[in-house]
């Protein structure tokens, strides 16, 4: 129980698989949850659809989203429909546009950091956010959010629109852990947290009044809801309906992608030879600035995958924060579960498969809490590696089934015909990586995060130097500072000084 209510939640079932291995039971009170680090196990979890969401768990964010969403409803028909209607908004075509969306917000956050000036300590944290929030806002809904803008304006509603929705994740957060806490009204705390919530609503109902009355950028998730049938009626999506749709999109681009660009400026900072690294790749694109090239080339879309080095340092950051780092809880209500053909899941257990802890666990990965960007620089990195899987061999082969070996080795669990892929061409090979999770639930919006985290980086990087502000308390300030409300986040964001580069003006 004392598990539970941790404030760093993401780290406690880390905790519990290095202590006790790769498959744990914990019971909380009635409730029983089997907990798998095993990558085999955890994969063939999240791409089955024998378990679905465990609503009990995700029903906790109905009073924040205003009802059941996409991300938090079961795997239904109407999971189906939104899920197909507002897929095309995340497409590599899209992808273009969102380009320029980052690029120009980013650019916005470079000339607020430039007037700040070296010396001045800013909370990187909330202008991340800020900057995230303004990408989906303009990318997605085709409403300018104003949250950088605001710290000039000064416009009370714009600027308080990150602390509502950071508020509004605590609150709820706070709800899981904090047993009663829906009955403490006479607490300042408790209703500060309603006051959030109040407010992020009123947000999320100002952006469906705004894609009703106007014309939504085509092709964006905005207009793609509007444009979707219910599957029951035939009708157009109702009020009630959109809402939480557009709450769970806005929230889960936001926190997401805002805080992993903080830990990113963090783990960067935190290591002089990796930031090297980046620049001397920006350098042989010609797109760092320096005191003889203080007007380098502006970065383009088809710069992105050529970025190798900074995407390997972003994977190494999302295997080390990934976000979601609770991971996913799942169930079935209805019937038992068999994972590799031998263990049994009574129906009516929870099943988490908590990201960080397979991220972060000794026997997944060798020593995971080194920042090593170079390691993904190794082809396959993401799939479990044979000679470490943790559980005895004997689970890891199916006698009866038609097994495959994978490259290295691996079985690919149920792999038909002796091939290595599905029929989508997906590999089937056991993953120990699962930042934007896996399967049918995985995250619709990765594409847009892929981009939007390499677009800030790169430019930013191109601009300034971090560094952490000493009332950070250095690296042990930083962990201790860590939480977890719904995506892991810090206690009071992440100060630093924004160091402008040679040859920046
Ligand atoms: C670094 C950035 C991001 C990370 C690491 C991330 C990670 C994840 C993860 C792990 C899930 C599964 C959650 C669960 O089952 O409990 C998820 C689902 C989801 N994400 Fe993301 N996400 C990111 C950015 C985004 C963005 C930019 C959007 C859209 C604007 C988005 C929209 C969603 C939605 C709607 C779902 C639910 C999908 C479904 O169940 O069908 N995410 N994400």
């Amino acid at each position: 129980m004392r598990f539970l209510a941790r404030l760093d939640l993401h780290r406690a079932a880390t905790e519990l698989a290095e202590r006790f291995g790769p498959l744990v039971r914990i019971r909380v009170m009635c409730f029983h949850c089997v907990i798998i680090t095993d990558p085999v196990l955890a994969t063939e979890v999240l791409r089955s659809r024998a378990a679905d969401k465990m609503r009990l768990i995700y029903s906790f964010l109905d009073p924040f989203l205003g009802g059941k969403s996409l991300l938090t409803g079961h795997t239904d028909e109407h999971w189906k429909t939104v899920r197909k209607a507002v897929s095309p908004a995340f497409s590599q075509g899209n992808m273009r546009d969102a380009f320029g969306h980052v690029l120009d917000c980013t650019m916005a956050l470079v000339e607020f950091l430039k007037e700040g000036g070296p010396e001045r300590v800013h909370n990187i944290d909330n202008l991340l956010l800020r900057e995230s929030m303004d990408v989906i806002g303009r990318f997605g809904l085709g409403k300018d959010m104003n949250a950088l803008a605001s710290l000039k304006t000064g416009n009370a509603e714009e600027t308080r629109a990150v602390d509502a929705l950071l508020g509004s994740t605590k609150e709820v957060s706070k709800r899981v852990q904090q047993y009663g806490r829906w009955w403490g009204l006479w607490s300042a705390n408790v209703r500060g947290g309603w006051e959030d919530l109040g407010r992020f609503r009123a947000i999320i109902q100002g952006l469906l009044d705004h894609i009703k009355a106007g014309q939504p950028r085509p092709g964006s998730f905005g207009q793609l809801l509007l444009a979707a049938r219910d599957p029951a009626t035939g009708r157009a999506l109702s009020d009630a309906q959109l809402f939480p749709e557009i709450a769970a999109l806005f929230f889960a681009g936001i926190d997401t992608t805002g805080h992993t660009g903080t830990f990113i400026l963090y783990l960067i900072s935190q290591h002089p030879e990796v930031e090297a690294k980046i620049l001397e790749e920006l350098d042989s694109m010609e797109l760092s600035i320096t005191s003889e090239r203080p007007r380098p080339r502006p970065l383009t879309y088809p710069d992105l995958p050529k970025l190798t080095y900074l995407q390997a340092v972003i994977k190494e950051v999302l295997r080390m924060y990934p976000p979601v780092g609770g991971g996913q809880m799942t169930m079935s209500q209805s019937h038992d579960i068999t994972l590799a053909n031998r263990l049994v899941i009574p129906a009516g257990t929870a099943i988490w498969v908590p990201h960080h802890a397979i991220q972060n666990v000794s026997f997944n990965w060798d020593q995971p809490n080194a920042f090593m960007p170079e390691r993904w620089l190794v082809p396959g990195t993401e799939y479990a590696v044979t000679e470490k899987l943790p559980l005895p061999r004997g689970w890891y082969t199916e006698p009866d089934a038609d097994v495959a070996a994978g490259t290295d080795g691996v079985p690919s669990h149920g792999a038909a015909g002796g091939t290595d892929v599905d029929e989508s061409g997906n590999s089937k090979r056991p993953k120990r990586y699962f930042p934007f999770a896996e399967g049918p639930r995985n995250c619709v919006g990765q594409s847009l995060a892929k981009v939007s985290l390499l677009v800030t980086t790169a430019t930013l990087l191109q601009h300034f130097s971090f560094r952490l502000a000493d009332e950070m308390g250095g690296p042990e300030g930083v962990r201790a500072s860590e939480r977890y409300p719904l995506v892991i986040g810090l206690a009071n964001g992440m100060s630093m000084h924004a160091i402008p580069r040679p040859g920046v003006t």
